[in-house]
């Protein structure tokens, strides 16, 4: 169903007839899809000019993109198994949900947010661990029409109450608890802390997991399982318009605040079927497994939306890699028979070092393809997949993309493109790349490296940043006129194959979590002692890039410069969440500024990746000499 690329040829025609004529490629893709009524027009865009960016696709369409994941298919789905859950742990038994039962269970928490008084366009703030109802909790949401705000169950309080407050979130549904290797999440607690600061929240339902006791606020929480305890699953979808919102997810850049991407519901639907598809090469009976959290875009569109529409039987993990031990994924692979497993180089790098014996012990002939998202994947690593994960035989899918594009943008289609080590390869059909110079002129050519931007629209795009369209404008838009600007560089080599060389501003990419530095600095900076600091990425062989602070204190008084550390952490903690807590400290006397008072990142960036052979010019530094007094504090070994 819908253009399935079996060959290179094929995609190289569909490639070319994509960019021909989008329109008229999209067109026949999207009337796969169930509409209640046909879109009149396939595309209207704006990258300039007053108001912009402007994006529609399939405008005036009504749909909804819960009826395409049941309704639509429901004869030939029915007793398929829609979701195998596998819980953290291995002798806590797995639960299996047909698209039947799921449909149903959808149904009913639909109703059950309607009673609390959701109302189409409301928005949903979800903090759940994975479990199914965070599936079904956020179907349920898209099957009323209301907006999906899914905030990752490993941010702390604060970044919980910031998501909260800027989508003006009046529902909260969260859980007692999760759990994740050995470890028990209070999400209840952290919840109640960051509610104190949200009066918009009216209702908190609360899920129960782990069982533990959790108090209940009167009038506000209610539990999940006495919310649907009377309620029916007789429910008809409302009906949405292409370009009616169906959710926001936060993400880092490099300033200010996380961002609220907003996506819509025509194209996204459209585009997370199509790529999920033809980059993985579904086939009907196939066990696909995305070890993703759904608190990531990459679980929105292939845990979720894009498998599920496809009539796929996903797999959903709730633990971690290395727990209990670090054979943990392969154990799933051959329990399950996995045939498509997608997961991040971070995972790879941990599970790598842990020694392929742990891989060697389990049977994975079953996997066919293999994939990789969330940062560059160096040679060794897709090596050990390739190799060791994969026996020699299963295709690499390099996948890049960002929380904004929706979907996948460049990456090889499953046993169709020729892959190498470390690139993402070709752009999918629909997508245009284009590799910009600093001036903003497009390269053109092979062998060239630039900034990678996007010339033209598809369909899963970001429309805007939920309540700031300026901000989208001006983060995405404003540096190049007529281009969204993707944050990364890339490099096309000979063939015309794209590398992604990594990003070009201050957001760092830790474990495949994106952090920008900024929001880092600003909660450093809440310490009482500090007075300012600068947040560097370092090269770091499991996560990717650590993290690197330098803080300035005016005076330490008489503070251990140890508990100083422990204390910044304990902050940053606080007030993001683990995956932010800063690997290395140095307190620094000054931190090195140019005369107009602009922090030289540059310099500490070296000095962090243990390097000082060749600083360039520090000569328009205020301070030139505390360059070498950084390097000798430097918690690492710096080479000069
Ligand atoms: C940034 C987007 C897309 C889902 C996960 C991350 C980096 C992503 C790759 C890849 C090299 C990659 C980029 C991008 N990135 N995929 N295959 N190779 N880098 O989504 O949190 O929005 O982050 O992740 O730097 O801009 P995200």
């Amino acid at each position: 169903m819908g253009k399935i690329i079996k060959n290179f040829s094929e995609y190289q025609q569909q490639y070319s007839s994509s960019i021909k004529n989008p329109e008229g490629f999209w067109d026949e893709i999207a009337e796969n899809h169930f509409w209640r009524t046909k879109w009149e027009k396939t595309l209207e865009w704006r990258f300039d000019g007053e108001g912009s960016p402007e994006v529609k696709w399939f405008i005036n369409g009504k749909l909804n993109i819960t009826e395409n994941i049941f309704e639509r298919n429901y004869h030939e789905k029915k007793n398929q198994v829609a979701i195998i859950w596998e819980p953290n742990n291995p002798e806590e038994e797995a639960i299996r949900i047909t698209y039947h039962e799921l449909f149903e269970k959808v149904k009913q928490f639909a109703n059950a947010l309607l009673k609390t008084g959701v109302k189409k366009g409301d928005t949903v703030a979800i903090y759940l661990p994975m479990v199914p109802e965070l599936v079904i909790a956020m179907l349920a949401c898209a099957r009323i029409g209301a907006i999906h705000s899914i905030i990752f169950a490993g941010f702390s309080a604060t970044s919980l109450a910031d998501r909260i407050l800027d989508a003006s979130s009046k529902i909260l549904i969260t859980a007692d608890g999760g759990f994740r290797g050995s470890k028990e999440i209070p999400l209840k607690k952290i919840a109640d802390d960051a509610l104190s600061d949200c009066p918009v929240v009216e209702k908190a339902i609360v899920l129960k997991r782990t069982d533990e006791d959790v108090p209940m606020k009167e009038g506000r929480d209610i539990w999940w399982h006495d919310l649907i305890k009377s309620v029916g699953s007789d429910n008809e979808a409302a009906e949405m318009d292409s370009e009616d919102t169906l959710f926001i997810l936060y993400t880092s850049g490099s300033t200010g605040k996380p961002k609220g991407i907003l996506h819509t519901t025509g194209g996204y639907m459209v585009y997370a079927e199509y790529t999920f598809k033809n980059v993985f090469q579904y086939s009907e009976g196939d066990i696909y497994w995305c070890t993703a959290d759904i608190g990531w875009i990459t679980g929105h569109s292939y845990i979720a939306y894009g498998p599920l529409l496809a009539g796929a039987t996903i797999v959903m993990f709730e633990g971690i890699p290395t727990w209990p031990d670090a054979g943990r994924f392969w154990q799933i692979v051959e329990k399950y028979k996995v045939n498509q497993f997608y997961t991040a180089p971070t995972a790879i790098r941990s599970l790598m070092a842990k020694g392929s014996e742990w891989v060697k012990k389990y049977n994975l002939d079953s996997l066919k393809v293999l994939g990789t998202v969330g940062e560059p994947i160096d040679e060794d690593a897709w090596n050990w997949y390739h190799d060791i994960v994969g026996n020699n035989r299963c295709p690499i899918v390099d996948t890049w993309w960002q929380t904004e594009t929706g979907g996948i943008m460049i990456s090889p289609l499953a046993g169709i493109t020729p892959i190498k080590p470390s690139y993402a390869t070709l752009p999918l059909p629909g997508i245009q790349p284009a590799l910009v110079d600093p001036e903003g002129n497009e390269i053109m050519g092979n062998n060239v490296e630039g900034i990678l931007c996007v010339k033209f629209p598809w369909p899963g795009m970001m429309r805007t940043i939920y309540g700031d369209h300026k901000r989208c404008f001006d983060t995405y838009f404003s540096l190049f006129k007529g281009l969204y600007l993707t944050g990364d560089a890339a490099k096309r080599d000979a063939d015309g194959f794209y590398r992604i060389i990594g990003r070009i501003d201050d957001v760092i990419n830790v474990s495949g979590h994106r952090i920008g530095t900024a929001e880092i600095e600003d909660v450093i900076n809440l310490h009482p002692l500090v007075n300012e600091s600068a947040v560097v990425g370092y090269p770091h062989d499991i996560k990717g890039s650590g993290i690197y602070a330098y803080v300035f204190c005016a005076n330490l008084f008489d503070k251990e410069p140890e508990l100083l550390e422990k204390e910044i952490k304990a902050i940053v903690n606080v007030f993001i969440g683990p995956i932010a807590k800063p690997d290395k400290i140095q307190v620094v006397s000054e931190l090195p500024k140019t005369r107009s008072g602009k922090i030289m990142r540059r310099i500490l960036r070296k000095i962090g990746e243990g390097d000082a052979t060749n600083l360039g010019d520090i000569s328009t530094l205020l301070n030139p000499a505390i360059v070498d007094e950084i390097i000798k504090g430097a918690k690492v070994v710096v080479r000069k």
